[in-house]
């Protein structure tokens, strides 16, 4: 009975492919294919799913948290649940004030395993190690109003965006030695979406918050992590000595999220930013020192900063920038081996009459610019002030700037350096440049203000501002044109 039905239904079966075999296949070649094609979506999906178990096995077996302490804390030991629903303000207090007792015995770590852990913004302390496992995210709550007001910046006088108080910032510090944040590759969430549509909407009071905020503090680390759409900048070092950031990610949508930039370092000292990937909303990374007369009296510049192996995009800002808050001084900066790719600038100078201070001795070394609009900027009329009492008279000085190995293509305006009568940008040098440009070729190399050199042959050819020397640095010509201005904002 079996064998007959069965042979019977594959006797069916063959008569229908007789008759369905030839329609379908007009010759052997497409037949030939389309085995092919069923072959190799087999294997293909067969080692999709091998590599999905390994990575698996990997995630769950081969990543155990290291003891980067001699102590180490288990977060959900502090009654942490990662639902991404339940609250753990709680959790995270408690285990950062059982943490601060360890202080004189080599600190201790706070290992946040695989999770969502939705908190209220909380504090750090010192001689401490955030460390995030693979899948752990820590989640911004979005209610304004758990989120602490505290005074503003004194280097600022004003929030960034409003008078009096400010946000402060969801994971915040100050006054700290030895934190450490890292993981393997964990995530930090800001939610900013909620704060950048009010912003919009102009429903806040007060200056949204960063994302990560440490101030006065010492000898802080930040490697191996994730930092997500931040409601404002998304790290923000303000008077800090010795801060290290390696290997960080740092995301936020390229349009409509205002004011994301990535790391802000902010009238700090010894800084190295390294190995990183950032993709934001405004400027990846900006170094300030202060707004007008409040960041001159306060005094506190940026230096001695390393920013080396990054690949950054700003399609509404720029990829490095300095300022345009720079009065407390910024200088000694090297700028390295950055790849900044589908952006509106690239490098980016910017300040202002009543800034005060100054910008100098800034190295960029091996740049390429990729689909930039404007690739070397310096922009001396970024007129926002805090108030009106700035000091109209306090021009900041720029010099002693260079720009050595900058390449690239597709871009639309190369240089665009504007110096005025009152902010001369002074000790400008350009030598190995080539970059590939969009369409126009006239006037892409902008110059007002500018003394300076260039040395060897550099691709477009330069302003008539510069001196010209050859290779083996001799003078071949020297500029009697550094005031002439031609600076085309229409390009
Ligand atoms: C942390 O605690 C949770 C819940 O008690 C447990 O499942 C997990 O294995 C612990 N992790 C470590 C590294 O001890
Ligand atoms: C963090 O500490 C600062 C300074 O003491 C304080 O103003 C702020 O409210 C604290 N933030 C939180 C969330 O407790
Ligand atoms: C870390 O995670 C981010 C976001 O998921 C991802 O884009 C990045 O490639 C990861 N980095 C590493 C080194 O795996
Ligand atoms: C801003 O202030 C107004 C008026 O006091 C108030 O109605 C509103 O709720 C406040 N908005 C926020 C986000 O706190
Ligand atoms: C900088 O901080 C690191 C820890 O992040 C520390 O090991 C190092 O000694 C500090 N360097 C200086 C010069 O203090
Ligand atoms: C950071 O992550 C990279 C890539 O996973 C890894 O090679 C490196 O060892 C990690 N750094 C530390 C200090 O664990
Ligand atoms: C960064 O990652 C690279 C490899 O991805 C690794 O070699 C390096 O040690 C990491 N740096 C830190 C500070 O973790
Ligand atoms: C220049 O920077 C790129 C990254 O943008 C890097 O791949 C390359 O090795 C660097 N060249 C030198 C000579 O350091
Ligand atoms: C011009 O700037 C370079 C650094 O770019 C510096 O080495 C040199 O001393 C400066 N020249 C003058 C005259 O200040
Ligand atoms: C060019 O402008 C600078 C700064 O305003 C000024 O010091 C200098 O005398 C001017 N040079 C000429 C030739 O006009």
């Amino acid at each position: 009975m079996v064998e007959t039905v069965t042979s019977g239904r594959s006797s069916n079966q063959r008569v229908d492919f007789k008759r369905w075999v030839p329609t379908f296949f007009s010759s052997h070649r497409t037949a030939l294919i389309l085995l092919w094609v069923v072959a190799f979506g087999t294997v293909f999906l067969w080692q999709q799913n091998l590599l999905e178990g390994l990575l698996m096995f990997r995630r769950a077996s081969l990543r155990p948290f290291p003891k980067l302490r001699p102590v180490a804390f288990n977060f959900t030991d502090f009654g942490a649940v990662g639902d991404g629903v339940t609250v753990n303000t709680k959790a995270f207090e408690r285990a950062i004030s059982t943490i601060s007792k360890y202080a004189k015995r080599g600190g201790a770590q706070l290992n946040v395993p695989a999770g969502r852990f939705l908190t209220a913004p909380f504090n750090l302390t010192s001689h401490m190690t955030l460390f995030l496992a693979e899948d752990a995210v820590i989640l911004a709550i979005q209610d304004e109003n758990l989120w602490p007001l505290m005074p503003p910046l004194p280097s600022y006088g004003y929030g960034r965006e409003h008078k009096g108080p400010r946000y402060g910032s969801f994971i915040h510090g100050q006054n700290l030695r030895d934190v450490v944040i890292t993981g393997h590759n964990g995530t930090i969430n800001g939610q900013g979406q909620s704060w950048w549509k009010k912003y919009r909407q102009r429903l806040l009071n007060y200056t949204r918050g960063p994302l990560v905020q440490i101030m006065w503090s010492s000898d802080i680390k930040f490697y191996n992590v994730t930092l997500q759409d931040s409601p404002f900048w998304t790290l923000h070092p303000y008077d800090c000595k010795n801060v290290s950031i390696s290997n960080v990610t740092i995301l936020a949508p390229i349009f409509e999220a205002p004011n994301t930039d990535g790391i802000d370092p902010d009238s700090c000292e010894d800084m190295v930013i390294e190995d990183c990937y950032i993709s934001v909303g405004d400027d990846a990374v900006a170094i300030k020192s202060g707004w007008d007369q409040y960041g001159i009296a306060y005094g506190r510049p940026s230096r001695n900063i390393i920013i080396r192996n990054l690949v950054v995009r700003s399609m509404v800002s720029a990829g490095i920038s300095i300022g345009s808050e720079m009065s407390g001084g910024v200088s000694d900066v090297t700028v390295e081996n950055v790849l900044i790719w589908d952006s509106r600038r690239a490098v980016r100078i910017k300040t202002a009459p009543g800034r005060g201070g100054y910008v100098r001795n800034i190295a960029y070394r091996n740049l390429t610019f990729e689909n930039v609009r404007v690739g070397i900027v310096i922009k001396t009329d970024y007129n926002e002030h805090p108030d009106d009492d700035y000091d109209r008279k306090a021009f900041p000085i720029l010099e002693d700037i260079s720009y050595i190995g900058t390449h690239g293509h597709s871009v639309r305006v190369p240089v665009r350096i504007q110096g005025t009568e009152d902010i001369p940008v002074r000790n400008v040098t350009f030598r190995d440049l080539s970059i590939g440009i969009k369409d126009k070729t006239k006037h892409i190399f902008q110059c007002g203000y500018v003394e300076g050199r260039v040395i060897g042959t550099v691709f477009p050819a330069p302003c008539v501002n510069l001196d010209r020397y050859d290779e083996q640095e001799r003078l071949v010509h020297r500029s009697e044109s550094q005031n002439v201005t031609d600076i085309d904002y229409e390009l």
